[in-house]
């Protein structure tokens, strides 16, 4: 029998939590110690599925893994193979991104393609365009994708979408070629600042203007130490939990700065949000009033959101209304929404109408990917009842002490086999 998520609903959340570094930077940063042979130790690094998944996709590469003390994550040693194994890919999308580390160290890497997953299609074209830019021959065969490439020239690159891990991949590959790369409509999502600031730590020259990003090659990068920005999205999940249980807690160790997106909407909706240097308060008070949302890329509403703030809308006043524009199918959390009560219709595969009820009552639900199992674990606390959730695998990749965070603040909810 698989775990499953016991939540018995109606009780404000209050108190105050920590969250640890994002999962969505602390990926890319773990697939970029390949750059260097010299040791690299990585701070604030979130105890996530995913992080545990990549941190076993480097070391069958070569590398040598030490945790000298929690969170904090030291990488040493070099390349011993340019072979990605198929399972960890499979398992993971972000796995894709060590193929530009390994083609700038070696000429020559062979990963296999990442699967879709509950979200959408999810394609790579974006990434291999890119890297052809860069002087690399791409070739493939069942399922894997050979790339090779004796010296990586720099060039400029257009984007026809600021996609985040294209943008990731081609910095990448951009700090090993020959000359300067310019990459023009670049992804600008703190996450991607983040993996910029760490190259520059281990002796990149890269430069960023808006969605202008500038690279000036460099032969060999040296170690280096950083710490991982906090979890932006972690932090938003859990300050929706709290404004839809009516309650009154603060989250701590984030850039309200990097927030705004969350912060304004949820303010527009009558939930009071007060910014500190590192922590953001949120005071609900009333029922939420009902809102538009429409996701885009950074700096607009982050898509990681649109489940966990439909969660919220199913019990706010009157109509609203939620556009997906980021992936073609992240609705995966409204058919167990609807099990609970909320009166949610989708007119086209991109747009949520949803009319606010005064209450969802518990029920028996799946999680289908990471944000779409929070935004149950969201309508859970809110509702009355008892809610039990499954599929709590996809909950715990991206969502460290899930759990007990919640119990921190009053929640009535348990893990039971
Ligand atoms: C990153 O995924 C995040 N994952 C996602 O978080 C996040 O939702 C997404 O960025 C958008 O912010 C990590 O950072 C590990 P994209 P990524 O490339 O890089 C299309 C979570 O829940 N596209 O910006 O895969 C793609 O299909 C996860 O934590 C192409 O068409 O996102 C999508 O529709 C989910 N061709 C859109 O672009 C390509 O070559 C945005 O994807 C690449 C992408």
């Amino acid at each position: 029998m698989s775990e499953r998520l016991i939540i018995r609903g109606g009780t404000p959340l209050e108190g105050r939590i920590k969250v640890p570094g994002a999962k969505n930077s602390a990926l890319p940063l773990l697939a970029a110690t390949l750059l260097t042979d010299e040791p690299v130790t990585l701070k604030n690094v979130p105890p996530l599925k995913d992080v545990g998944t990549m941190l076993s996709m480097i070391q069958q590469l070569g590398k040598r893994i030490e945790k000298p003390a929690p969170m904090t994550v030291r990488v040493t040693g070099g390349i011993e193979t340019n072979r990605a194994p198929e399972e960890l890919v499979r398992k993971m999308r972000a796995s894709f991104l060590v193929l530009s580390p390994l083609l700038g160290r070696v000429g020559e890497a062979e990963v296999p393609l990442p699967g879709g997953c509950n979200i959408g299609t999810r394609p790579v074209d974006l990434h291999l365009n890119g890297l052809s830019r860069l002087g690399t021959e791409i070739s493939q065969t069942d399922g894997r994708i050979i790339a090779r490439a004796n010296n990586l020239q720099g060039n400029e690159i257009f984007l026809d979408y600021p996609s985040v891990g294209t943008t990731e991949q081609l910095l990448m590959a951009a700090v090993r070629a020959d000359g300067e790369t310019d990459i023009y409509n670049g992804a600008q999502e703190p996450e991607v600042r983040d993996l910029v600031d760490f190259l520059v730590e281990l002796g990149a020259d890269v430069e960023v203007d808006g969605s202008i990003l500038t690279v000036r090659g460099s032969e060999e990068l040296h170690g280096g130490e950083y710490e991982v920005l906090p979890d932006r999205i972690a932090a938003g999940t859990y300050m929706i939990a709290i404004a839809a249980t009516g309650g009154h807690a603060t989250v701590g160790e984030v850039r309200p700065s990097i927030m705004k997106q969350l912060t304004l909407k949820m303010r527009k909706s009558g939930i009071t949000v007060n910014e500190g240097p590192d922590s953001l308060e949120v005071i609900s008070g009333r029922r939420p009033k009902n809102l538009e949302i429409r996701t885009l890329p950074y700096p607009g509403f982050p898509t990681d959101l649109q489940a966990p703030v439909s969660a919220l809308l199913t019990i706010a006043e009157g109509k609203s209304v939620v556009k997906e524009t980021v992936f073609d199918s992240r609705f995966g959390h409204v058919a167990e929404l609807r099990k609970m009560g909320a009166d949610i219709s989708v007119p086209n595969s991109s747009t949520l109408f949803i009319n606010g009820t005064d209450g969802l009552r518990g029920a028996k639900v799946e999680a289908t990917d990471i944000r779409a199992g929070a935004s149950l674990v969201i309508a859970g606390l809110a509702a009355s009842g008892t809610t039990e959730v499954v599929g709590l695998g996809h909950i715990d990749r991206g969502y460290s002490r899930l759990v007990e965070n919640f119990q921190d603040l009053s929640a009535q909810l348990e893990k039971k086999i």
